[in-house]
């Protein structure tokens, strides 16, 4: 039911919103329309660098969990329910939920689905891809990580552009390095994804991360120089996020004003970090050990 005639992705139903207990503390923009204005910047104390990497540890093993239950069937929806509960019994909140009115726990991002998929009753099935985007909140910091994942055997074309879209994310990684500007990271990527054929959203990005969800610090996967100039410093934080599609970086937005799909329906694949800026490179800090 939620894909068409040919295959592609319509909208399901979602179910009632999961609960949260009270004892778990709720980012500040939960109940708001928008976060309140983020007025910080994107450097951090040693200290809560390791409330981020506490909070990307329990995303990323949120993630894992998620992970094991992929399987031919099981629905958007049931996804969801596993990164919720994993995140909320491990004392964390999980970012999305009434995040701008984001109605779930994670997003889960079907084929041609570029980003922020909302789980629903669709059913997984042989040769999907599907990506989950997992951010936990902890202690007043949030990390933010995503994956994507083959359900069961994926075309040859899929399986490339999943490990190449993964090899873009560790190439923009390695591009981190002190003094450089943050448009170095796109130009790596978008570098490498043209050696395929491969079309690179430009439109949604990586950000700053930390005691916001978004800080308003924005980091391209794509050559954006000179714009995009701001200059790498230790303690740093953000993520990068590359988006890869087998055609075009054009997308359309459903009537859900969330999910946002390749307008040519093609294939999409992302891989996410959260990572701090080290004097000799990068520490990740979503990481599940
Ligand atoms: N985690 C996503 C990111 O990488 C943001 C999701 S916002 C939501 O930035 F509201 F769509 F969930
Ligand atoms: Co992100
Ligand atoms: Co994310």
């Amino acid at each position: 039911m939620p894909f068409d005639a040919h295959g592609h992705l319509i909208p399901g139903t979602l179910t009632p919103p999961r609960e949260v207990p009270a004892s778990i503390a709720r980012p500040p923009y939960v109940g708001l329309s928008a976060p309140p204005e983020y007025t910080g910047d994107n450097t951090y104390t040693e200290a809560e660098i390791d409330k981020i990497r506490a909070a990307g540890r329990i995303a990323s093993r949120a993630l894992d969990a998620v992970e094991a239950a992929i399987r031919p069937g099981v629905t958007t929806d049931e996804l969801d329910a596993v990164a919720h509960e994993y995140v909320v019994s491990h004392g964390a909140y999980p970012s999305t939920l009434g995040y701008r009115g984001y109605p779930k726990s994670c997003c889960t991002s079907v084929n041609e689905v570029i980003c922020h998929g909302i789980p629903d009753n669709t059913a997984l099935r042989e040769g999907d891809l599907v990506n989950v985007d997992i951010t936990a909140y902890l202690d007043g910091f949030h990390g933010d990580l995503n994956r994507t994942y083959r359900v069961g055997a994926v075309s040859e074309e899929a399986d490339l552009l999943i490990q190449r879209t993964f090899e873009a994310l560790q190439r923009g990684i390695k591009a981190v390095a002190p003094g450089r500007q943050v448009n170095v990271i796109g130009r790596v990527i978008e570098t490498y994804a043209k050696r395929f054929g491969y079309g690179v959203v430009r439109d949604f990005t990586g950000h700053g991360v930390g005691a916001a969800f978004h800080t308003g610090l924005i980091i391209p996967h794509y050559d954006s120089a000179p714009r995009f100039d701001d200059v790498i410093v230790p303690g740093m934080v953000f993520t990068i996020e590359p988006m890869l599609t087998l055609g075009t970086h054009e997308w359309d937005l459903w009537a859900d004003d969330w999910t946002v799909t390749t307008r040519d329906k093609s294939l999409t694949a992302q891989f996410e970090h959260t990572l701090v800026v080290r004097e000799n490179g990068v520490e990740i800090l979503t990481l599940s050990e």
